[in-house]
Order: C-alpha cells, then sequence, then structure tokens
C-alpha cells in the first residue's frame, strides 16, 4: 500500500509535534511525515519521540509560514512530488487590551495564522487539484468561532481562516478534496507561553484606564482556571485529526471539547448577538458585574 504523504506546519513543539510523532510512528506504517518547524534547532524533541523503528516515515525540513520561499523550497523537496494531507497547523497568540498592540504585534500575528496559513494552502493547492485527491485540515480555535475578550486580534485572524476554510471547501469538493478544520479549545502545550501577553505591572500597560486594567486581571484568573480545569492534552486533539484523516468523508468542523459547542451555538440560535455577549462577559467577568 502506498503511503500517504503527510505535510505538517509548526512541529517543534504542541500539536503539531504530538501529531507528526503519531503519524510517524503509526503501526502499519501508513504514512510518510514531512514534518516542518521554522527553526531546526528546535528538532531534537520530535525526532528523539519516533522511534528508529520509524525513522524513515519521517523527514523533517525548516519552514517559516511568513517566508514564501521557505514553503516553496519544502515543496520542492516532497520526494513523492504530492502531498496527500496537508496539516496548517503554526500558529501565534496575541493578549491583552487592544489599544496598547503595536502595529508590529498586529501584523505579525495576521502573517503568520491568516497569510502563513492561506500561503501554505496556495502552494499545494495546484498539486492537490491535478491529483483530484487530498486532505487539507487546519488546526482551529474557538476563537475562530465567537469571541474572546483580549483576544481581539487571535480571534480575528482565527475567524479570518474560518472564512477562507468554509469558503474553499465548497470549491473543493468538485475536486475530491476535503477541507477539515480541527476546533480547539484549550489545550496544554507551550501556546500560553509563546503568545505575546502583555503581563499585569508592564509599562505599556499605563496607559490602560484602571476599569480595563481590572477587567483584563479578571480575565487572566478565568483564563487560568480555564486551562487548570478544562484543557486537553496534545493526544486528545490528535485523536481527533486522526478521526478526520481517516474519515471517508470527512467533515468540516470537529470539535475537540465539548465545552465549544454550546457557546457557539448561541451565536446561531440567538444571530443578534446580544444573548452571547452577556452570556460570555457573566462567565468571564463574574455576574457582580452585570
Ligand atoms: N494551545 C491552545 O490552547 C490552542 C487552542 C486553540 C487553538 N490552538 C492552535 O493550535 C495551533 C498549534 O498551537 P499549539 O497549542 O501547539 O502551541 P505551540 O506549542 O506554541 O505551537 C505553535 C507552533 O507554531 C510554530 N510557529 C509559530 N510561528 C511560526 C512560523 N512563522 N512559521 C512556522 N511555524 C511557526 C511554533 O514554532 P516555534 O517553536 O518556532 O515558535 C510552534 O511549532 C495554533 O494554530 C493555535 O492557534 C491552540
Amino acid at each position: 500500500m502506498d503511503k500517504k504523504v503527510v505535510l505538517i506546519t509548526g512541529c517543534s513543539s504542541g500539536i503539531g509535534l504530538s501529531l507528526a510523532v503519531r503519524l510517524a510512528s503509526d503501526s502499519d506504517k501508513a504514512y510518510k511525515v514531512y514534518a516542518t518547524m521554522r527553526n531546526l534547532a528546535k528538532k531534537e524533541r520530535l525526532v528523539e519521540c519516533v522511534k528508529d523503528l520509524h525513522k524513515d516515515t519521517l523527514d523533517v525540513l525548516q519552514m517559516d509560514v511568513t517566508d514564501q520561499q521557505s514553503i516553496l523550497n519544502v515543496r520542492d523537496r516532497v520526494v513523492e512530488k504530492r502531498v496527500d494531507i496537508l496539516v496548517c497547523n503554526a500558529g501565534v497568540g496575541l493578549m491583552g487590551p487592544l489599544e496598547v498592540q503595536s502595529s508590529e504585534s498586529l501584523r505579525h500575528i495576521l502573517e503568520v495564522n491568516v497569510v502563513g496559513t492561506i500561503r501554505t494552502i496556495q502552494a499545494f493547492l495546484p498539486e492537490m487539484k491535478a491529483q483530484r485527491q487530498g486532505h487539507i485540515l487546519v488546526t482551529g480555535s474557538i476563537g475562530g468561532l465567537h469571541g474572546l475578550p483580549f483576544n481581539e486580534v487571535y480571534c480575528a485572524s482565527k475567524f479570518a481562516i474560518e472564512g477562507a476554510c468554509e469558503s474553499l471547501a465548497i470549491l473543493l469538493q468538485h475536486f475530491n478534496i476535503h477541507m477539515s478544520l480541527i476546533e480547539c479549545g484549550p489545550v496544554n502545550t507551550d501556546f500560553l507561553v509563546n503568545l505575546q501577553k502583555a503581563e499585569l505591572g508592564d509599562t505599556s500597560l499605563q496607559q490602560v484606564d484602571t476599569e480595563t486594567l481590572s477587567l483584563y486581571e479578571k480575565y487572566l484568573q478565568h483564563c487560568g482556571s480555564v486551562f487548570q480545569n478544562a484543557a486537553q492534552d496534545t493526544e486528545d486533539i490528535v485523536k481527533v485529526f486522526l478521526e478526520a484523516i481517516q474519515s471517508p468523508s470527512p467533515a468540516l468542523r470537529y470539535f475537540t471539547s465539548g465545552v465549544v459547542p454550546p457557546l457557539t451555538q448561541l451565536k446561531v440560535t440567538e444571530p443578534d448577538g446580544s444573548r452571547f455577549i452577556h452570556t460570555m462577559s457573566k462567565l468571564i467577568f463574574s455576574s457582580d458585574d452585570q
């Protein structure tokens, strides 16, 4: 049986790392994995997790999704000259009061999460169309389904990806190419460490009014307790990726956690948004503010 050729972005840590390890270590050796990361100095963690027996199913390549040339270099280095399963996973976060976020930070997050994801799909799409087969999976977020205070730009980036993937999915069904968004709630990864976050006490927050700062403090507490109580492990997310990858007719959206749908549902059942905003505000900032 021919191996399925898989290319994954953002494999230095977290979800990308776990997915690359799982697919490269598949007992049937059903996958050939091109695990990409922007900094190859971080590849040891991944390589060590894949046992010697499976080393032939893994290639680690440098790819920065903000660098078009590095994407094209990777495309040209795929020995099989085709990718069956493309996983756009690389992503970064940005958290804090909107008024203190620099233009540079705004551009960077949109460049990685939106332009980087779309650029990666663009590079592999013509070949997938020519083959009339393929599956594109994107690591989505609850932040792409509904708003989260102090994450406005992150949510904007993940909403943008929802729009791009949903639009593309309509076209791609004519080419027998599947599109799936794996919608994650909180996951135990380096994401919170890696995200650009305004810390309480940062000088940049001096210009922010005290009411916003007090709400931000509540948000950070809420976020901490959500991660402590409800965060999933990367293995849970990998199971959902596998369900999508192995399905004969993959869905557009997979939800990794039961926490996601009720809040998303509110947007559909009560589309004017008032109830959603009230519910989220109450959930995060506590009822005594309502
Ligand atoms: N963790 C969560 O709670 C959560 C929830 C919902 C959705 N997600 C999504 O899950 C995806 C993976 O995040 P994670 O949780 O696994 O966090 P993570 O451990 O921080 O992984 C993010 C990965 O993206 C890579 N990356 C960042 N900028 C890049 C660039 N310009 N080019 C290529 N790779 C780049 C990082 O590489 P470096 O090591 O070089 O920085 C890292 O490998 C992201 O799209 C995120 O939005 C995460």
